[in-house]
């Protein structure tokens, strides 16, 4: 049986959803642009960052958008004094602790909230630790990770259930690992590449783009994206090809995508150097 659609006041507007929709889906209703960081629309959410909470009348606590659940009647608030202050203070405390220097939506909300991360002193020095680089395809860089839990997602029961990373260690020792912290090519990876789709950090980036900016060669105002089909099977995906100087440097998949939800394989993903190849075939 069809739910009932439901009514509810955000920012005094009145929208409607229907059932089961969250408040992050009455806020695009109702035309509210909300800051999202460990979200992602083909991802279980997963209540990580809390960037996104928004004041519900008579809630003892801020909620997550992102997460909970529209109810008929809530009156809920997404830009009030105690919202502003509990997001700008997650901003700070993310940007005190993680290097967000390649999240663009990052520099929006500290510019957006007004948000100095530096009066917490000195960045963590948990957080510098070195670049991973332990196989041909993509690049694990923990001093920008923001433990969203994304890629976790990705390689478990949300798209790939390879389950080869995880969340190890507590407090400060929290951290992304493979089991026992193995190389990744010793790990149960199948080198799908879903965990560095959904990275929102730069933590997780093709071995290419690492290489471009290591050289200072990355140049993001240049590059297009185009559209095709994977070439490799009958399943069809889509693939965004982000191209630079005539050379693909990453390949994505919309989100939207209905045949792959933004998640590939490790062909479609990774195997595009054919393209380059001049051709010629040694005798
Ligand atoms: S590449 Fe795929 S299998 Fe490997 S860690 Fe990432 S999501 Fe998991
Ligand atoms: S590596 Fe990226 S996707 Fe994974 S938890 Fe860290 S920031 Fe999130
Ligand atoms: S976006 Fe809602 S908790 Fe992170």
């Amino acid at each position: 049986m069809t739910q009932p659609a439901v009514e509810l006041s955000v920012d005094g507007a009145s929208v409607t959803v229907p059932a089961g929709a969250t408040l992050l889906r009455a806020c695009q209703a109702a035309g509210v642009d909300t800051p999202t960081l460990c979200w992602a629309e083909n991802l279980t959410p997963v209540n990580a960052c809390r960037i996104c909470v928004v004041e519900v009348e008579g809630a003892r606590t801020l909620v997550p958008a992102c997460s909970r659940v529209a109810e008929p009647g809530m009156t809920v608030l997404t830009d009030s004094p105690r919202v502003r202050l509990s997001r700008k203070l997650v901003v700070e405390l993310l940007g005190s602790s993680v290097d967000m220097s390649r999240s663009a939506e990052f520099s929006r909300l500290v510019s957006r909230y007004g948000a100095q991360p530096e009066r917490f002193g000195p960045k963590a020095l948990t957080v510098a630790q070195p670049v991973k680089l332990d196989n041909e395809l993509f690049v694990r860089d923990f001093a920008r990770c923001m433990l969203c839990y994304k890629c976790v997602e990705a390689c478990g029961t949300d798209a790939q259930n390879t389950f080869a990373i995880a969340l190890a260690g507590r407090g400060f020792e929290a951290r992304i690992a493979t089991e026992h912290d193995v190389a990744l090519p010793d790990s149960a990876c199948v080198f799908c590449g879903n965990c560095v789709g959904v990275c929102p950090t730069g933590a997780l980036v093709f071995k290419t783009e690492h290489a471009l900016r290591a050289a200072g060669e990355w140049r993001e105002s240049e590059q297009t994206v185009t559209d095709t089909i994977c070439p490799y099977c009958g399943v069809g995906c889509t693939l965004s090809l982000r191209v630079q100087d005539n050379t693909i440097v990453r390949v994505t998949s919309p989100s939207d995508s209905s045949v792959t939800q933004g998640h590939l394989c490790v062909k479609g993903r990774f195997g595009f150097s054919f393209v380059e190849h001049s051709g010629q075939h040694k005798p």
